[in-house]
């Protein structure tokens, strides 16, 4: 077997774990799950979720993959718990079912490029948007951004993902801040400002109960947590560095993109007048799009919106697929080149179903979301915890410059905060999806 592959530069590893947490969870998501969610009392709890779970969590994911040097399937044998393979199983199904629909929603974005820039939707969003969501053209559309996505990942981890990374990573963001800053001059920029920015301490204690699992599970959608995304990543990183300054950059990097598709999408949408809190899976679609139709430079800003949109969807759609590849070829020497064209063939039909019926993509989207990711993220953090505590302590301080003062507050963290909280949101997660597919499919 040839030698495993490693990142080339410390730049590009923190890049490409960036590239995979920034998507459509911070731009597309986290806007409308802030205005469905009563604006800024929303933004201070999913904050402090970022810092307290989500934090602790992606280090739990470092030091397994680091340790390891092997994919989320096969870590716990090589770390002495083959027991524990189960917990990387999980991971490997969710990533199967997340990208399955995430390339259906990468696809809608490619086709909002194109549709941008000739006005087809500028007449009636609302009816443009459902006449393509579904259907042929949906799966066509599906096909291609799953094919862009294996041709990168075919190419392997420092020609495909890390330079991938380098070049888009920083475009997204360039773009983010221009169209922050043309939102900033439009006339409902202050009073989306005051929306967003200034918390209502008496919404946020009306509706606590409902904020708080919206807010975990979108700190760990947006982190790319619970799967086994950062386990993969940090499993190529060889030489030894600091978790924790790397953990802290990638979870800098994506809070701030958040906020800034929220200073993006929240100016566009009071200008238009158009309601801050239609959710869906069409929001950013249909909410927007009728922002742009109405706009005086609208094609120009739709498609540098969808652009960013795309690039961002890609670097995130490569590391779930990364995971996958990377267990055929730990674990059976399978060829990358043929063990991503296989895979993203299955993915491909596995999607299918969410292409023909936005139901099933909801349904796709709540189990893999509020049952799996969260599941995975506690088997991790109990695993981290209570069961491999000693080698992980290690761990967690090895390499030059490590912060390892800090590894006796992060393990009680991971032991007490994070399994208690992870165990709560699960359990009414897998409520809510009950109730969804009750109203969906029976
Ligand atoms: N974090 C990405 C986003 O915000 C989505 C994503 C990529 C993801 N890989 C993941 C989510 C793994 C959960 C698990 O769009």
């Amino acid at each position: 077997m040839p030698a495993r592959e490693t990142w080339a530069t410390r730049i590009g590893f923190i890049l490409a774990a960036v590239g995979s947490a920034v998507g459509l969870g911070n731009i597309w998501r986290f806007p409308f799950l802030t205005s469905d969610s009563g604006g800024a009392a929303f933004l201070v709890v999913y904050l402090l979720f970022v810092a307290f779970i989500g934090f602790p969590v992606l280090l739990v994911e470092f030091v397994i993959g680091r340790r390891s040097e092997r994919n989320p399937v096969n870590a716990f044998e090589r770390l002495g718990k083959p027991a524990w393979t189960f917990a990387g199983v999980i991971g490997a199904l969710a990533g199967f079912v997340i990208l399955s629909y995430y390339s259906v929603v990468g696809g809608w974005v490619l086709r909002y490029i194109i549709a941008s820039a000739t006005g087809a939707y500028f007449a009636d969003p609302a009816a443009y948007f459902e006449t393509v969501a579904t259907g042929t053209d949906a799966v066509a559309y599906h096909a291609v951004f799953m094919a862009l996505v294996a041709g990168v990942v075919a190419v392997g981890i420092r020609d495909g993902l890390e330079r991938a990374a380098k070049v888009m990573v920083p475009s997204v963001i360039v773009l983010l801040v221009i169209l922050a800053a043309y939102g900033a001059t439009l006339s409902g920029a202050s009073e989306a400002y005051s929306y967003y920015l200034a918390p209502d301490l008496g919404e946020l204690s009306g509706n606590l109960l409902s904020i708080l699992p919206a807010a975990a599970g979108q700190a760990f959608f947006t982190l790319s947590l619970g799967m086994g995304v950062m386990i993969t990543y940090s499993s190529y990183l060889g030489e030894d560095r600091n978790l924790v300054s790397d953990g802290l950059t990638v979870v800098a990097i994506d809070t701030m993109v958040a906020f800034l598709a929220g200073l993006v999408v929240f100016p566009f949408l009071f200008t238009q007048g158009v309601d801050p809190g239609e959710g869906g899976v069409g929001a950013v679609f249909i909410s927007l799009a009728t922002a742009f139709a109405q706009l005086p430079a609208g094609r120009i800003l739709g498609v540098v919106f969808f652009f960013m949109l795309g690039i961002a969807a890609l670097t995130s759609a490569f590391s779930i697929l990364e995971v996958i590849v990377s267990f055929l070829i730990d674990n059976f020497g399978v060829d990358r080149k043929v063990g991503t064209i296989a895979i993203a063939a299955i993915l491909f039909v596995i999607g299918i179903p969410t292409a023909l019926d936005l139901n099933v993509l909801t349904a796709y989207d709540a189990v893999a979301n509020n049952i799996l990711l969260i599941l995975g993220g506690l088997l991790l953090s109990i695993f981290v915890g209570w069961v491999y505590a000693e080698g992980s302590l290690d761990e967690f301080v090895r390499g030059a410059g490590s912060s390892a003062s800090l590894s006796t507050p992060w393990i009680w963290v991971v032991r007490t905060l994070v399994i208690a909280v992870l165990a709560v949101t699960l359990y009414l997660g897998t409520q809510d999806v009950i109730t969804t597919l009750q109203e969906t499919v029976l």
